[in-house]
């Protein structure tokens, strides 16, 4: 459905589905995974978040034009995918 995907932790194996109307980093702490956050807004990179597979969908200003088109790292807290699983190095 449009604007749900699932984030797969690539540690566990784990599928996770994020709705349209929660963030990435909400969905991980639900599930027990700890990410440290600050900001919640995509400012301070404080949860930037490695992507091993997808394509993220970059909200964020904290990471550069480069980084972003880069696709390796994301910010949990306000980003979301383009693809229908983001893979984590969680
Ligand atoms: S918590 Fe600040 S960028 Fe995500």
């Amino acid at each position: 459905m449009e604007g749900e995907f699932t984030v797969k932790l690539a540690r566990s194996g784990r599928l996770l589905p994020v709705g349209r109307e929660e963030s990435v980093l909400d969905v991980l702490r639900d599930a027990g995974v700890d990410v440290a956050s600050s900001c919640g807004q995509g400012v301070c990179g404080t949860c930037v978040t490695r992507v091993l597979q997808g394509e993220p969908e970059h909200w964020d200003t904290y990471l550069t034009p480069d980084e972003h088109a880069a696709n390796d790292r994301f910010c949990p807290c306000i980003s979301r995918s383009r693809s229908a699983v983001l893979v984590l190095d969680l």
